[in-house]
């Protein structure tokens, strides 16, 4: 893995900021999204249970010749899956054709009293050896809290919906203070990349919108998932370490949020 294309999890893994987002991915389209991702660079996948396409994904990987551990896998288990835990986290192994997940993550705030039971599978999980890192997706920081206390394990990661219209910098500052690292999806789908100031730093840089935002992301260090099945978009949304905004840019674009200016 490279230096400075990736984050430190509290558990001390690497993760590359950047990873191919899959979800909606399926059938045909998956093998082709996958092979290019990887050979443009991509080494960290982004799946779920609920995307139904982890067995396509597996058969990619492998058909890619690209070992392994050099890629960064994720997936989750929905709250729908309380009750069958063991055969969800099974068949997405067996499917991904793994024996350990890179992440594994809730994909979604179950109830207050299922929350900390299925918390207790994933931990079980890490200590058993299939998951390396675990994590929560679309928890706010009292539910980060909730869980921390009532087990003891705070999570390595929390996925949320993150682009520069929905920054927020106290949501950003308080997953940091806890050491939870940010994961960032739907940045392009939930993003006008037509917004007047995104234009302007991309003829700055002779970039995309797509790439201001994406770049902007790696800058804050955030993990951010693009999803194409474009062969061109693929590769533009991986092409994003050759130019640095700078930090009046950066400031800019946290603007666009409406809590993303310091009050
Ligand atoms: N944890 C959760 O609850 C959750 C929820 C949603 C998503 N996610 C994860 O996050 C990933 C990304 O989020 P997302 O799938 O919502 O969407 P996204 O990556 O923000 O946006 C994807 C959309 O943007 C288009 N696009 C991609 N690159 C582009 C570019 N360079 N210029 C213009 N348009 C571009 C794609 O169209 P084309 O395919 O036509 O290029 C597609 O319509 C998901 O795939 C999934 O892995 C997680």
């Amino acid at each position: 893995m490279q230096p400075g294309r990736n984050t430190p999890l509290a558990s001390g893994t690497q993760v590359p900021l950047i990873g191919f987002g899959t979800w909606d991915i399926t059938g045909d389209d998956v093998r082709p999204s996958v092979l290019r991702a990887l050979e443009v660079g991509y080494r960290h996948i982004d799946t779920a249970w609920g995307y139904g396409n982890e067995a396509e994904i597996g058969a990619a990987l492998r058909e890619s010749g690209v070992p392994r551990d050099e890629v960064f896998l994720t997936s989750k288990i929905p709250p729908r899956r309380i009750g069958l835990e063991d055969q969800t986290l099974t068949g997405t192994l067996r499917d991904l054709g793994t024996d350990r997940i890179d992440l594994y993550l809730i994909h979604s705030f179950p109830t207050e009293q299922e929350s900390p039971r299925l918390w207790e599978f994933l931990v079980d999980a890490r200590d058993r050896g299939q998951a390396i890192s675990i994590g929560v997706s679309n928890y706010t920081l009292e539910q980060i809290d909730d869980l921390a206390v009532s087990t003891g394990v705070p999570p390595d990661v929390n996925q949320i919906r993150w682009t520069p219209s929905l920054y927020d910098r106290q949501v950003a500052e308080g997953l940091s203070a806890r050491c939870v690292v940010l994961e960032g999806f739907s940045a392009l789908r939930k993003a006008n990349l037509d917004e007047p100031v995104l234009l302007d730093i991309a003829g700055n840089h002779a970039v995309t919108p797509a790439q201001v935002i994406l770049r902007w992301h790696i800058q804050h260090r955030f993990i951010t998932l693009p999803r194409s099945t474009h062969r061109q978009r693929i590769a533009e949304n991986f092409d994003v370490w050759g130019f640095e905004l700078t930090d009046e840019e950066v400031a800019r674009i946290d603007a666009l949020g409406a809590r993303g200016v310091a009050a």
